[in-house]
């Protein structure tokens, strides 16, 4: 299967009522981990690296990039290539040759002014060059090890930074966060509901590791469709790497990626089972 689009993958899962899952990854086991259990949930998922992660990578987003293209072209199930939280304009200007469909862009620590500014005009770039661009708005936490789980996007400011930046999507803080490790969130659906009547286009969660499955659910149910997932990943992974490494003996790197690999495969199965009605 071809590698698909963020843009059309987002769109029919609005169409439908569900949610689509774009999942973190940091290595080439998270990406055909990712597949694997979007194959085994018979549904389509979002492969999405951020600047961090290309940071990890020495500053080249290609190579993963490309490995990433390569594992989606073999899918069985729709699958697309998103760059997630970018600041730097220099890589945002890259992600267009790279295989992404998607950016997003994030100037959520700015305040409203130079957000509405700066992201403007990082959507006039992306799609003079045929990307897809998500903003934020409301500053979604974490990230940086400050959990900020009462940062709220308001729904009138939200229509008009839309209408005056022209985004593709809208990320929004309604009470998830970044990098929780524990299933403790408590989402604003009734915010969500009234984002979702003054917003035009689709709405993300950020942080979504730290929702509960059912909130996550009547997340989408009220309108959220593309679900950003990272840290639950990263827990499973690490875990049985934990796991398998108790034999110190062990020194073949095959032999504690593969159960990681493994422990991504089910996670995504069962989050994407949450957010689709398969
Ligand atoms: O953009 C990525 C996500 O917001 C992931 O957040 O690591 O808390 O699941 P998470
Ligand atoms: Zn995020």
């Amino acid at each position: 299967m071809s590698l698909s689009r963020t843009g059309d993958l987002v769109a029919a899962a609005r169409e439908a009522g569900e949610g689509v899952g774009a999942f973190n990854v940091i290595t080439v086991e998270h990406a055909e981990g990712i597949v694997a259990g979007a194959e085994l949930a018979g549904a389509p998922g979002i492969l999405q690296i951020s600047q961090n992660a290309v940071r990890h990578h020495l500053g080249r987003v290609e190579p993963l990039a490309a490995a990433c293209a390569l594992i989606a072209e073999t899918a069985r199930v729709p699958i697309a290539l998103h760059l997630d939280h970018v600041d730097d304009l220099d890589l945002l200007r890259r992600a267009a040759d790279a295989g992404f469909s998607s950016v997003m862009y994030d100037a959520s620590h700015l305040e409203y002014a130079d957000n509405l500014t700066a992201t403007r005009s990082a959507a006039d770039w992306a799609h003079e060059h045929g990307l897809w661009l998500e903003a934020e708005l409301g500053e979604v936490g974490g990230k940086d090890g400050v959990h900020s789980p009462t940062a709220r996007t308001d729904p009138g400011e939200a229509a008009a930074y839309v209408a005056d930046t022209g985004v593709d999507a809208l990320a929004v803080a309604v009470g998830s966060s970044h990098a929780m490790t524990t299933k403790s969130a408590s989402l604003d659906i009734g915010l969500v509901e009234k984002l979702r009547a003054a917003v035009p286009v689709p709405l993300v969660l950020h942080g979504s590791s730290g929702v509960l499955e059912e909130d996550l659910r009547r997340a989408v149910a009220a309108g959220l469709t593309k679900i950003n997932v990272g840290t639950q990943l990263n827990v499973a992974f690490t875990a049985a790497v934990r796991r398998t490494l108790t034999d110190e003996t062990l020194t073949d790197p095959r032999k504690y990626l593969r159960p990681a690999r493994d422990a991504v495969t089910e996670t995504i199965a069962q989050i994407i089972r949450t957010l689709t009605t398969r």
